[in-house]
């Protein structure tokens, strides 16, 4: 089994029980307030952004949502490999590609030949691309905003797949276009300082901080269901919300 599509692959596992109660949470915040596009990342690397983004994803496609997952880390893009896409043409060739502008009459086909179909029904994936040189540089030259506008509509979810906030300067330039930020962090790795210093960042860039994600959290009485899933059982990933 491809142990990041857990959701696809083992519905019944504790984790994609724990996916499902974070869509459910999240959904309920979708229908108050029609916020459809969310960021998720953490302070530092390692708490499973990707794996929680890709299986959210998942969740989402299952509840009959056509979702979109966006790549945004142009330096360890995963989600490519994780869904066994394409990775030749990614985002961040999109953003280097002058092409990419409002005034551009095909400019659906630009942003087509960037979104790839997964084996996942009503779930699409725009991986991250050949790692540029200056990646903090490419979100600033407006072309994320063309190609996100043009998208925005097209799907019932987005879901952006960040690095971590304290690591570089690319998700604080991310983190105010999504409609709600979640900011993951894992047991025994994120320290409480540097929590409370990645939700200062996110509200100094007007970032929407709409729940914590607590992940990777041990459970014993888990390894009574699992053999597979003991380390990181997750009844487990759990989604604050604020109100
Ligand atoms: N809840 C979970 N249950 C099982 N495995 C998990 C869980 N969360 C993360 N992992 C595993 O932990 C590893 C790191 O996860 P992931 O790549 O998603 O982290 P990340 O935060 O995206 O890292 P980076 O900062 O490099 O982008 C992966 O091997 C993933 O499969
Ligand atoms: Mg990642």
């Amino acid at each position: 089994m491809r142990r990041d599509m857990v959701f696809y692959e083992a519905p019944k596992a504790p984790v994609s029980e724990a996916i499902r109660n974070l869509r459910t949470n999240i959904t309920y915040k979708m229908n108050q307030t029609g916020m459809n596009t969310f960021l998720i990342t953490s302070s530092s690397p390692e708490e499973g952004k990707s794996f929680i983004t890709s299986n959210l994803g998942i969740a989402f496609s299952q509840s009959r949502k056509k979702v979109l997952i966006i790549d945004c880390d142009l330096r360890r893009g995963k989600q490519h490999k994780i869904f066994g896409v394409d990775n030749t043409y990614g985002l961040s060739q999109a953003l280097e590609n002058n092409r990419i502008k409002r005034e551009n009459l095909s400019l659906n086909i630009e942003i087509d030949n960037l979104v790839q179909n997964t084996e996942v029904d009503n779930l699409f994936v725009i991986p991250a691309g050949r790692v540029p040189d200056n990646p903090a540089e490419l979100f600033e030259n407006g072309r994320f905003d063309v190609i996100f506008e043009f998208l925005k509509d097209k799907y019932d979810v987005i879901l952006f797949d960040v690095p971590p906030i304290n690591i570089v300067t690319d998700t604080m330039t991310l983190c105010n276009k999504a409609d709600g930020v979640i900011i993951l962090c894992s047991i025994g790795q994120t320290k409480s300082d540097v929590l409370l210093e990645t939700k200062e960042k996110i509200e100094s860039m007007e970032g929407n901080i709409i729940g914590v994600v607590v992940n990777k959290m041990p459970t014993e009485r888990m390894k009574a269901y699992t053999k597979e899933y003991t380390k990181y059982s997750t009844d487990g990933s759990k989604i604050i919300f604020r109100k």
